[in-house]
């Protein structure tokens, strides 16, 4: 649900949203919104809280992340969202979505999703945007794989998730729940 400031400060100005389960923010996804504020003067990040995925953190644990992340760069909005994602951009004044793109396996989905949101509403557009070499390789589900098995995570995810992931996970996790999230 947008709150009155955050509507205020949705409007004016070049708006993009920036979707995502985000479970839990990376680089590749902390670049692709730097990036997106170069052609952007505001950039929403919408942490869908209803999506169909099994996910590690709880939607208020990726808000409160997000914000702690962003506490700094006033240009980004950290809000999240149920329900279709063009009906949340439509109460916004943003006519994009962006979305990273790592490989070209993640083209078909993406474009399947931009296919969609366009045929629910054509006066909205996603932009894709490349993601980073350095992080090409960077997803959230390799992320808790990696951080469940107790490999470091460090130079992939900012230093605060890195210690919540480490918090998630210090009592064994059990072998069933050691891979296998969705995102
Ligand atoms: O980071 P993700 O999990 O790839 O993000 C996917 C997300 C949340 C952007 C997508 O699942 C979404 O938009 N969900 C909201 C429901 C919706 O609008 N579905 C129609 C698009 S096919």
């Amino acid at each position: 649900m947008i709150q009155r400031s955050k509507q205020d400060k949705m409007e004016g100005g070049r708006v993009a949203v920036y979707p995502g389960s985000f479970d839990p923010l990376t680089y590749g996804h902390i670049d692709i919104v730097e990036r997106s504020l170069e052609i952007f003067d505001r950039v929403i990040l919408a942490i869908a809280s209803n999506s169909p995925k099994r996910s590690l953190f709880t939607v208020e644990e990726r808000i409160d992340m997000a914000k702690k992340i962003f506490e700094n760069t006033p240009d980004v909005i950290v809000d999240s969202f149920k329900g279709l994602l063009v009906d949340y951009v439509g109460r916004t004044n943003a006519r994009v979505i962006i979305r990273g793109l790592r490989a070209t396996s993640d083209f078909e989905y993406e474009y399947h999703m931009a296919s969609m949101n366009r045929s629910l509403n054509n006066q909205l557009d996603t932009l894709f945007m490349m993601t980073s070499k350095d992080y090409f390789f960077v997803s959230s589900r390799s992320i808790k794989e990696v951080a469940s098995l107790g490999g470091t995570v460090e130079g992939l995810v900012p230093s605060l998730i890195a210690r919540r992931l480490k918090e998630k996970f210090k009592l064994p996790v059990p072998k069933e729940n050691q891979i296998g999230w969705d995102d």
